[in-house]
Formats: C-alpha cells, structure tokens, sequence
C-alpha cells in the first residue's frame, strides 16, 4: 500500500489518546525523521482554552511534552500571572516535531517551513475537533499562519479576539521564546507586560462566553 493509500485509510482518531498514537505513526512530512518522537498536545478534553505554540523544541523533543524547556518557563509564570491554571488548558504545537539542524553535537530549532506547518495543520484540525475550545491563542508567527490558514503579521492582529474560518475563536500573540531573545531589561518588561495583557484578554474572553 502506498503512503497515501495508507493515510487515506487511516481512520481519524476519536480520542486524544487516539490522536497522540496517530501523531507519533505520521509521515506526512519528513520530520519524523530526524525527530526523536512527536509530541502531542496536552490537556483536558474538555479545555475552554488552546494555546498553539509552534514545534517542540529540543527539551520536549526528549521529553514527550509540550513546553517543558526554557519557553514553557516563560508561558508557565506567564499564565500563572494571568490567573489561568495551565492544568485546565490544552497546550499544543502547531507542528508535532522537533525540526533542527546539528551545530556541532548541538540541536538548533529550525523554523518549519509552510510545507511542513500545512502537513501538521490535519492533526491540528482533529485537535480542535475534539477539544472544541472556546478560544485558540496562536504564539507566533508559525500557529498563527497553522490556525488562519494564511501569513499573519503578529503586530497587526494581536490580542483581538478574531472568528476563524472553518470555525471557534482565536487571539493571535507573541511566541515566548521572543521574549528569551530580548537583550535589553526594559525591552523584556514591556514585551512581557504585553504577553501578559493578551493572556488575560484570553481568560477575560472564555470567562465571559
Ligand atoms: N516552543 C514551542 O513552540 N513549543 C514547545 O512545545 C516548546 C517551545
């Protein structure tokens, strides 16, 4: 059977339990190749809130989970300062797999490609089939271009709650690790003041609907 035949067949999966199993047997895309596994989105089923980041990056790659490393740090005292428990939200990537290049013995984060964010945008769908939250918060460029299907400037749309398309809600923001590459002191305290201000337009929003 080709690879098409088989994904043509492959049911869609009815569960998150389902769906992390499918996600970790995907070649939709040549990143399973160089990835360790996929790492699916994490959360109650039932989650009013989606946060989409973008791909895994080295510490979740080895880890299983989503926002675990140095930007789950962030999002995590972030989300805390919001008053949204993160226990309550699903926390996803718009593509599943760690993409990098090696620098020495190192893994550098690559940017996936619009190829790759396309490919993984099904698995995102199912996602969002099941969860139904009431609002997405994409983080980034790359989940903002996965949920509204097109390239989206972050600085023209952020913190508005916008429709999407085929359905649901979602704000667009900045990704955390923006914040890790800020140099300047003062630079990180307005950037993160902003964050923060568009996580709790999120909360404010599902609070109300
Ligand atoms: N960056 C992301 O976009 N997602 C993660 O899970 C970790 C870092």
């Amino acid at each position: 059977m080709t690879l098409l035949e088989q994904q043509l067949r492959q049911e869609t999966p009815r569960s998150l339990k389902a769906l992390r199993e499918a996600e970790n047997a995907c070649r939709r895309c040549n990143l399973y190749r160089f990835a360790t596994q996929a790492v699916p989105g994490e959360g109650p089923r039932d989650a009013s809130l989606m946060l989409i980041g973008e791909q895994p990056g080295n510490d979740e790659d080895l880890d299983g989970h989503p926002f675990v490393g140095p930007a789950g740090r962030v999002l995590d005292k972030a989300l805390q300062e919001a008053g949204i428990d993160r226990k309550q939200v699903f926390v996803t990537n718009a593509v599943k797999h760690f993409k990098h290049e090696m620098r020495g013995k190192r893994r550098l984060h690559k940017r996936p490609d619009p190829g790759e964010i396309d490919a993984c945008r099904w698995w995102q769908h199912i996602e969002r089939e099941l969860v139904k939250p009431k609002l997405m918060v994409a983080l980034g460029a790359t989940a903002a271009r996965s949920v509204f299907e097109r390239v989206i400037t972050i600085h023209k749309m952020r913190g508005c709650v916008v429709p999407v398309r085929d359905g649901g809600n979602a704000l667009v923001t900045i990704h955390p690790s923006y914040l890790l590459r800020l140099r300047e002191e003062r630079d990180k305290r307005t950037e993160y003041g902003r964050f923060l201000a568009d996580l709790i337009t999120a909360k404010a929003f599902v609070d109300r609907m």
